[in-house]
Formats: C-alpha cells, sequence, structure tokens
C-alpha cells in the first residue's frame, strides 16, 4: 500500500508571518491523520527555519524546492543538499518545470542534482512532464521517459527504495486552471509506474508514489486520488491557502 502524499510547493510566494500561519495551519490538518495521508511543504529558502520550527514535533515534512548540483563553494545563490539537511528537510524537489523553464536545469543537471541530494540522506521528489506542443505532437510519452531515464541514470535500486517519489506534472496545466483528466492522468501515471518497472523492477516500482500536479484544487482533488496510480498530489496555487489545501488534504 502506498502512503498518499500531499505536497505543498509555495514557489516564491507568501511573507514570513503567512508562511508561519499557513504551515501551522498544516500541522492542525495533518494532525487529523486522514487516510494515513502525509503532508509535506516546500516553503521559500529564506523561511525554511520558521516553517521548520512551527512544525516542531509534528509529522508534515519540510522540503527544499530546489538543490544544487554542488556540494559546495562559490555558487552564488545556490543552496546545497547538506545545508537543506541542516535546516531540517527531508526532502527537495528536483527537475520542476519552472526550473526546467527559467533557470535552465537541463537532464543533465536534474540528475547531478538528484546524485546531490541522495548522497547527503535527502529523499527527493522528482518532477516531470511534456509542454503542451509536445502533446499536441503525441510525445508526452516520450519526453517523460527520457526526462526519468536521465535523472535515474546513477540512482541505484536501494537509494529509489523509499526515498524516490516522482510528481507528473503537465507544464501545460501548471498554474493555468486547466487540469488533466483523471484519465488521462491515470494512463500517463500507470506508464511512469511501467518506466520504473523496466529500470528497477515491478515490485518497486509498485512501491515508489507517483504524485499528479498541474491545478489542483478541491473541486478536481477527489477525483485526481480517486484513480489508481495517482498517490498524491503536487499543489501550488492552491496550497497558499489554508482552507483549499485542507479541502485537497480531506478530499
Ligand atoms: P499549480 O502548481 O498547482 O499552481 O498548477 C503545481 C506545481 O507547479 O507544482
Amino acid at each position: 500500500m502506498r502512503n498518499e502524499l500531499i505536497a505543498a510547493n509555495w514557489k516564491m510566494n507568501l511573507h514570513r508571518s503567512e508562511a508561519v500561519g499557513l504551515a501551522r495551519a498544516c500541522r492542525t490538518m495533518a494532525a487529523t491523520g486522514r487516510n494515513g495521508r502525509e503532508v509535506l511543504i516546500a516553503p521559500p529558502y529564506p523561511y525554511l527555519a520558521a516553517v521548520r520550527e512551527a512544525l516542531e514535533g509534528s509529522p508534515v515534512l519540510l522540503a527544499g524546492q530546489d538543490v544544487s548540483q554542488y556540494a559546495e563553494g562559490a555558487y552564488t545563490s545556490q543552496v546545497s543538499a547538506e545545508m537543506l539537511v541542516d535546516v531540517g528537510c527531508r526532502y527537495t524537489l528536483a527537475g520542476h518545470s519552472e526550473r526546467r523553464e527559467h533557470s535552465g536545469d537541463s537532464d543533465d543537471v536534474v540528475a547531478a542534482k538528484m546524485r546531490r541530494a541522495f548522497d547527503c540522506g535527502l529523499n527527493v521528489i522528482l518532477c516531470v512532464g511534456e509542454k503542451e506542443a509536445e502533446r499536441d505532437r503525441g510525445e508526452e510519452r516520450s519526453v517523460v521517459r527520457r526526462q526519468i531515464d536521465a535523472a535515474l541514470g546513477a540512482v541505484s535500486r536501494e537509494e529509489a527504495a523509499g526515498r524516490l517519489v516522482v510528481a507528473y506534472e503537465p507544464v501545460w496545466a501548471i498554474g493555468t486552471g486547466r487540469t488533466a483528466t483523471s484519465a488521462d492522468a491515470q494512463e500517463m501515471h500507470a506508464f511512469l509506474r511501467g518506466v520504473l518497472a523496466g529500470r528497477y523492477d515491478t515490485g518497486l516500482a509498485e512501491e515508489i508514489r507517483i504524485l499528479y500536479g498541474g491545478s489542483v484544487k478541491p473541486a478536481n482533488a477527489a477525483e485526481l486520488l480517486g484513480a489508481n496510480d495517482i498517490d498524491g498530489v503536487l499543489v501550488g496555487g492552491a496550497s497558499l491557502d489554508a482552507e483549499s489545501f485542507n479541502a485537497i488534504f480531506a478530499a
């Protein structure tokens, strides 16, 4: 049985007091322990420490929105995997489409980031997903397969077991209000599970959680989460409001 993961990606939003307030609301929400669901928050870097403090003693997981591919040194503005661990993160995102799009994260860079994260003991939510034009050309499967193969090239079975989460986030659905239908998402999730089975084995592929992301909101969460191979959601916009994130968690 895969425990569902309800993950919040706050992106570059909120001020410190709002971040702390929202973290407290997530803490209260997670304490209800709905269906064994886990809750994870990825705040902006400057608020990690304050959010961690607000979450002290709660099961809510803390994550970086990204991680440097380098261990340390002269990389102005970057944050290392060790720093994330040091500030209390158990997870990091890697390969989010906004990083791929606006910050030039190539498949190779994403692979290097995964390597650093696993080496430092972090769990990783690897984000993959096709752009609208790629879907229009019928390339969605080959795109996500390429992204998975590149990112997991150097990730062993032992590392992937229990420490890897995949998030399928079709780029055309992120922040656009357009969501994949649960049938379309389910089809891609089943495909991704097959790719993981080919890389590792069926047993491990059955254990790896595959989240859906892209305009998840209270109105579509239950249907998405009801699909067989959708093991949670990665929520951007709707995670910035306690009420709507709570409604997704309770969906
Ligand atoms: P969205 O973002 O829910 O605002 O579409 C999802 C994501 O980018 O992780």
